[in-house]
C-alpha cells in the first residue's frame, strides 16, 4: 500500500504512472500516430471498418459513451455504445464492416464476455481493450490492446478508467490517421497525452482542498451530477463512485435534461456537481447553475484554470488544468474520485470493498 490507507487511494495516485504506461511506446509523435501492437495482425479488417459497437459495464461503459466522441471526431466510424447486459438481446445486423469493442478491466465481467460471444458469432471483428492479461476477454478477442496498468484492488474502478480513456484516445488516432484526421490533429492528441501525468499530479497535489469540500458535501444524503457531451459520462462516472463507495444516493444526468425532471428535486438540501469544460457547452452550463442556484440548491463545480464565471455563481469551485478537448474528461474525473474517496472516509464505509459488491461480476 506504500503509506496509503486504502487501495482506492493509492490507485487515484497511480494514475500519472497509468497514463506513461498506457502510452510507453506507443505514440510516433512526428507522426502524429499511434502504434498498437495488439490491433496489428488484424489492421486490414480495422482499416475498412464502416462501424464500431462499443460494449461494457459500470466504470468500463461510462468510458465508451465518452469513447464514442473520441471515436466520433477522430475516425470516420458510426458508433454506438451499449450496456453489455442489453447488447445480446438485441437483434442484431452484424458484418465484416462492423467490429465491437470490449472494455472490460477484469477481462472476465460475464455480461461483456458473452456480448463477444454473440458478436462472433455472428461474424463481427471483436476488439479487446482489457486489464488483466490473458483473462477470458483477452484470450476470446480477436485482436486488443492492453491497459499495462498493473493490478486494480478497489472494487472501485479509478485508474483504469483513466488507462481506458487513454487508450481509446490511441484507438480512434490510429485509425483516424488512415481516414480524415490531419497530421497536425494527430500531433495535438499525442503532445497533450504527454502532458497529462504532470497535469494529474497537479490535481493531486490539491487534494486537501477537496478533503475539506468533502467534508461539507458529505452530511447531505443525495447529490446530482452534472455535464454536457463527454461531460455527461464524466458525470455518470462520478455518482457511481459516490454512491458504490459511500453509499449517498448520487444520481448522474445529462444537464440539458434537467428541465425535463430533475430539477423538481433541488432545494437547500439537495446538492449539484456540475462539471464545466471549455468547450461550446460552456454557456449552457453556466445557465444550469443559475437555475439551481434560483432555487436554493448548493452547486460544486468542477471547472478549468481560466474559467472565470463559475466562482461566481457556484457555492464552491475546484479547478483541473486544461488540456486537448478530447482528454479534458481524464482531467475532471480525478477530483470526482477523491471527493467519493474523501466522503466516504468521512463516513466511515469500507472504501476497498463496499457492501454487496465484488471486483469482477463473473455471474449474472
Ligand atoms: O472488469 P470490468 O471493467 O468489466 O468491470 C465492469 C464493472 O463491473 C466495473 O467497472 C464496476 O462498475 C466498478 N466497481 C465501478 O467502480
Amino acid at each position: 500500500l506504500k503509506g496509503f490507507p486504502h487501495f482506492m487511494l493509492k490507485e487515484i495516485y497511480d494514475q500519472p504512472e497509468t497514463v506513461r504506461n498506457a502510452c510507453r511506446g506507443r505514440m510516433i509523435v512526428s507522426e502524429g500516430v499511434s502504434v498498437l501492437g495488439g490491433l496489428q495482425s488484424k489492421m486490414e479488417e480495422i482499416k475498412n471498418l464502416r462501424k464500431l459497437i462499443i460494449v461494457s459495464c459500470g466504470t468500463s461503459y461510462h468510458a465508451g459513451l465518452i469513447g464514442r466522441y473520441i471515436f466520433e471526431n477522430l475516425t470516420d466510424l458510426n458508433i454506438e455504445v451499449e450496456l453489455a447486459s442489453e447488447f445480446r438481446y438485441r437483434r442484431l445486423r452484424l458484418d465484416e464492416t462492423t467490429a465491437v469493442l470490449a472494455i472490460s478491466q477484469s477481462g472476465e465481467t460475464i455480461d461483456t464476455l458473452a456480448a463477444i460471444r454473440e458478436a462472433r458469432r455472428k461474424g463481427a471483428l471483436t476488439i479487446g481493450l482489457v486489464n488483466v492479461v490473458g483473462s477470458t476477454i483477452a484470450r476470446e478477442t480477436d485482436c486488443g490492446v492492453y491497459c499495462h496498468a498493473g493490478p486494480e484492488i478497489g472494487v472501485a474502478s479509478t485508474k483504469i478508467f483513466v488507462s481506458q480513456l487513454v487508450i481509446l484516445n490511441l484507438m480512434a488516432l490510429l485509425i483516424g490517421r488512415y481516414q480524415s484526421v490531419s497530421l497536425n490533429e494527430g500531433v495535438a492528441v499525442i503532445k497533450a497525452l504527454q502532458n497529462l501525468p504532470d497535469q494529474i499530479s497537479d490535481i493531486l497535489a490539491q487534494a486537501s482542498q477537496l478533503e475539506e469540500l468533502a467534508k461539507t458535501y458529505q452530511k447531505y444524503p443525495n447529490c446530482l451530477f452534472i455535464g454536457r457531451q463527454m461531460h455527461t459520462a464524466v458525470a455518470l462516472e462520478g455518482a457511481l463512485k459516490l454512491k458504490e463507495i459511500s453509499y449517498i444516493h448520487a444520481e448522474g444526468y445529462a444537464a440539458g435534461e434537467m428541465k425535463h425532471g430533475p430539477i423538481s428535486l433541488i432545494d437547500e438540501n439537495f446538492p449539484t456537481i456540475a462539471l464545466l469544460s471549455n468547450d461550446a457547452s460552456y454557456d449552457k452550463m453556466i445557465n444550469n447553475i443559475q437555475e439551481i442556484r434560483a432555487r436554493s440548491g448548493p452547486v460544486f463545480a468542477i471547472t478549468y484554470t481560466g474559467d472565470a464565471q463559475a466562482e461566481k455563481v457556484a457555492d464552491d469551485i475546484f479547478r483541473v488544468p486544461e488540456t486537448h478537448e478530447l482528454l479534458q474528461p481524464i482531467l475532471s474525473v480525478i477530483p470526482l474520485q477523491l471527493f467519493a474517496y474523501y466522503c466516504a472516509r468521512f463516513r466511515g464505509t469500507e472504501i476497498d470493498k463496499p457492501r454487496n459488491l465484488a471486483k469482477s461480476v463473473t455471474v449474472e
